[in-house]
């Protein structure tokens, strides 16, 4: 089978680890602190400033031009401390086939550790998994708490696929599909399917479909399509949550941007209780609860 490349990629950008910011990264503006650690966008950073929800080492601040080092000072918000994103590492990966969704295989068939950044980034791990043959958007992380709600059932984190499948899916089966299915393991929830094309050649015809689903039960996508008499030809991830693949070539990665981590974050917010608690408080602190 053949190896893709090995060697890491160009990244459009450095982790969000505060430890390789480089010397000229302190003191940091607190709007991209906060920002940093996931409380929202840069512009929304700018607004929880502005609200005089923010405080430094206990003073309020207000203003935007303020200054901080997030090793030295401690900066809360509504009163929770935020903590810095400090250590963790976000990427994507479009996962070639022929590759397992996991760290080592004692068969020793070709992993998806072999494509991202190990050594750089230990305790680095895929978030969920796709099939030996499934290619797409793989996200990547050493945050434990991010990736343990992204993948919580409860959260309907979208996954979007594109599939091309033996024959013509008639509008029948389409239907059928987006009301859910009844599987072996039990009914899917409801999906979203669009036909992008309908290809005939001299021996077959195939179907490409899109179909987006929020659940992750084992080889969802293939039972589904197999169910409906369209067994699958080839599956690829084009989105996860807010992550898009775009046109990250096979067997690459890149690190996500700012904007891609409260993006996620925002993704798998509590928002219940109506106070948006940040789930990036995570130290021993009476005001602060996940
Ligand atoms: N559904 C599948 O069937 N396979 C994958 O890899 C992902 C979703």
């Amino acid at each position: 089978m053949r190896r893709l490349q090995k060697t890491p990629p160009k990244t459009t950008r450095r982790p969000l680890s505060l430890s390789t910011e480089g010397a000229d990264a302190y003191p940091l503006r607190l709007q991209k602190f906060l920002a940093r650690a996931g409380l929202a966008s840069r512009r929304g950073s700018e607004a929880l400033i502005s609200a005089g929800r923010v405080k430094v080492n206990g003073e309020l601040v207000c203003e935007l031009g303020r200054k901080i080092d997030p090793q030295k000072d401690e900066v809360r918000v509504d009163g929770r401390l935020v903590v810095p994103a400090s250590d963790h590492c976000y990427l994507i990966l479009n996962k070639p086939a022929g590759y397992l969704t996991t760290m080592a295989d004692p068969q020793k068939r070709p992993v998806v550790r072999e494509l991202v950044p190990v050594a750089e980034h230990p305790g680095l791990f895929p978030v969920g998994r796709l099939d030996f043959q499934t290619t797409g958007l793989l996200l990547f992380t050493t945050d434990g708490e991010l990736a343990h709600r992204l993948l919580h059932p409860s959260r309907h984190v979208l996954k979007r696929y594109v599939a091309r499948v033996e024959g013509q899916l008639s509008e029948r089966q389409a239907a059928s599909l987006r009301f859910g299915v009844l599987l072996d393991d039990g009914p899917t929830k409801p999906a979203e399917l669009r036909i992008i094309d309908v290809h005939q050649n001299q021996a077959n015809v195939i179907t490409t479909v899109e179909l987006a689903i929020s659940e992750g039960r084992k080889r969802q996508v293939r039972r589904m399509l197999a169910h409906v008499g369209r067994p699958v030809i080839s599956l690829n991830r084009i989105s996860f949550g807010p992550l898009l693949l775009d046109d990250l070539a096979s067997g690459t990665w890149r690190y996500l941007s700012d904007e891609e981590v409260s993006a996620l974050r925002d993704k798998v917010r509590d928002k219940g209780d109506g106070t948006d608690r940040p789930i990036f408080c995570n130290k021993p602190d009476a005001e602060c609860s996940t």
